[in-house]
Formats: structure tokens, C-alpha cells, sequence
């Protein structure tokens, strides 16, 4: 069946609700477009265990900061509607920034504790409360049974799961591991914002969270013996400004003061305006 374009909240709601009572399972992929490999593995994902999949495209305004590039983010519509078409999606949501946000809209998600202290949240102030809200608006609108987030994203997948579970909202969050370049490199939107340069040496992010991990795989036994080899590796890069690299509880994602049980290492960086970030998973040996 072609895949419907849909642009108004009302017909979503009504579509997603027709599959419902035809006993339809609905899967949903959350997007801001400028779809890539690391999306379409969510859709494919998305599509083996649903028999109904809607992907949104939604370049959500309130989870990017002042001084972000909401207005520079790459938008393109005519493309993204062909990969989905291609992927076997069913509909493809398209809202308009004013109709999500409802005249006199005075209702935030929030999610506190651990999950919102570090990483990127520090830096992106607020950050995290537009993601969640946004995400609560698509499954308010949609009621999918499961939806689909990228491990490229940890700290972002384990906000929304909180927040799935928390609001009881009994829709089940799925994550997919990071699709890469053939180099080693997270498949991002941002990356075609790179020099050709900057796209040179941005797989030394990915070489760095190696390093780490080999430390933590080899018996490393404190913070500095696991992060400062990957300290060094992003500091010979001309150009390259760490913003965090860290070494957190994989659930919790708290700072851990020594590796131990499951563990997540995940760093951002600037080169040039282009902010990268990119995490992998580690389990310390016992
Ligand atoms: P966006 O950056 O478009 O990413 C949409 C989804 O694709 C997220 O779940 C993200 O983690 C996943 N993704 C991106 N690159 C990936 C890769 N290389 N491998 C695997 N998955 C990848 O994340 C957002 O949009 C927004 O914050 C959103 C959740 C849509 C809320 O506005």
C-alpha cells in the first residue's frame, strides 16, 4: 500500500486509531528528517515487529538551545519521503511547528534524576525537557504499541524509556545499536555539515571511545587509567575542542568514580561549528 503523508494532528490521531481497532500493531519512529542509515535501521527495526509503522519528521524547535542550529539544520523533505516510501513505511507524520504547540501551550515533560545530570544535559540546557515533551506530544497523538530510539543517542533512549515508564504511558521503547560509516564514524545528520578536513579526522571520536574500552577490558582500575589514553588520542587533533568524555553507570548514567559492572563511555566534541557525539558500551571484568 503507497505510504500517506500525513500533516494534521486530527487525521494521525484518527488514522493511528483505525489501525488500532483493526488489532494493527503500530510502531513508531520519532525523526527530525535528514534521514540516513542510522534511521532507516530504527524503520527496518520498527518494521520487523509492527504491522503498522509511522515515522515522524518533526525539526523540533523547543530541544534546541539559543545558540543552536535549529535554523541551520539540514531539511530534506523530498528525499526523506522517498527512503520511507522505499523502507515500506505506512504513514509519514509531517506536523506544523504551530499546531504542536498549542496557543497558550504551558505544559513541559521533565524528566530529573541522574539520567539528566550529566553528559550532554549540563551543556544543553533544556535539551532534554523539549525531547521529552516533544516525544509525550508524538505518543499522545499516536498511541503506538512500541517505538523506536538509536543507542547513538543513549542518554536520549534511557530519558524516554524513564519517561515511557513513568507517565504509563504502556507504550514499549526499543533501542538499536549505532549504525556507522564504513571508517568507524556515527551516522549523524550533522555530519554533512563537515569540512572535508573535519570529516577526516572525526573518526578519532569513535578511535578514542575504543581506546577507553580496551583500557576497561583490560583491567584499568581508575577513571583517569580509562579515559586519559582517549584524552590524549582527541588531543593530538588540530581543531578538535572536547566537550565531555566520561565514564558513567550504564543504567543510571552516573559519573562512576571506577570502572565496574556495566558501564557506558560517551564523549562530545567540536570541530568547527559541528558538534559530534558518540558513546559505546563496556562491561568491566569481574
Ligand atoms: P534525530 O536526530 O533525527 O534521530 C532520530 C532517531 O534516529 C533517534 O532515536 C536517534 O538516536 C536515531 N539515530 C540517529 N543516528 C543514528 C545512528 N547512526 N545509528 C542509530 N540510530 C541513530 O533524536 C532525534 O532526532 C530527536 O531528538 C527526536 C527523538 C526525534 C525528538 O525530537
Amino acid at each position: 500500500m503507497a505510504m500517506r503523508i500525513v500533516r494534521s494532528i486530527t487525521s494521525m490521531r484518527a488514522l493511528a486509531e483505525r489501525w488500532r481497532r483493526t488489532r494493527a500493531r503500530v510502531g513508531l519512529v520519532p525523526t527530525m528528517g535528514a534521514l540516513h542509515a542510522g534511521h532507516l535501521a530504527l524503520v527496518a527495526a520498527a518494521r520487523r515487529a509492527s504491522d503498522r509503522v509511522v515515522v515522524s519528521v518533526f525539526v523540533n524547535p523547543s530541544q534546541f538551545g539559543p545558540r543552536e542550529d535549529f535554523a541551520r539544520y539540514p531539511r530534506t523533505p523530498a528525499a526523506d519521503a522517498r527512503l520511507l516510501r522505499r523502507a515500506g513505511v505506512d504513514a509519514l507524520f509531517l506536523p506544523a511547528v504551530a499546531a504542536m504547540d498549542p496557543p497558550g501551550g504551558a505544559t513541559v515533560v521533565e524528566v530529573g534524576g541522574s539520567l539528566t545530570r550529566g553528559l550532554c544535559a549540563p551543556f544543553r540546557p533544556g535539551h532534554f525537557r523539549g525531547v521529552a515533551t516533544v516525544v509525550a506530544r508524538l505518543f499522545a497523538i499516536i498511541r503506538p504499541h512500541a517505538a523506536w530510539f538509536g543507542r547513538k543517542d543513549a542518554q536520549q533512549a534511557a530519558v524516554l524509556g524513564r519517561m515511557a515508564r513513568d507517565l504509563h504511558f504502556g507504550i514499549a521503547v526499543h533501542t538499536v545499536p549505532t549504525v556507522r560509516e564504513p571508517d568507524g564514524l556515527a551516522r549523524s545528520s550533522r555530519n554533512r555539515a563537515l569540512l572535508p578536513a573535519q570529516r577526516a579526522a572525526a573518526p578519532v571520536l569513535h578511535e578514542a571511545l575504543a581506546l577507553a574500552a580496551a583500557a576497561v577490558r583490560g583491567g584499568a582500575r581508575t577513571r583517569g587509567a580509562v579515559l586519559g589514553p582517549a584524552r590524549r588520542r582527541l588531543a593530538r587533533v588540530p581543531g578538535l575542542r572536547v566537550q565531555y568524555l566520561d565514564l558513567v553507570d550504564a543504567a543510571t548514567l552516573a559519573p562512576a568514580s571506577r570502572p565496574a559492572g556495566r558501564l557506558l563511555l560517551a564523549a562530545a566534541i567540536h570541530l568547527g561549528r559541528t558538534r559530534l557525539i558518540d558513546n559505546r558500551a563496556v562491561r568491566a571484568p569481574r
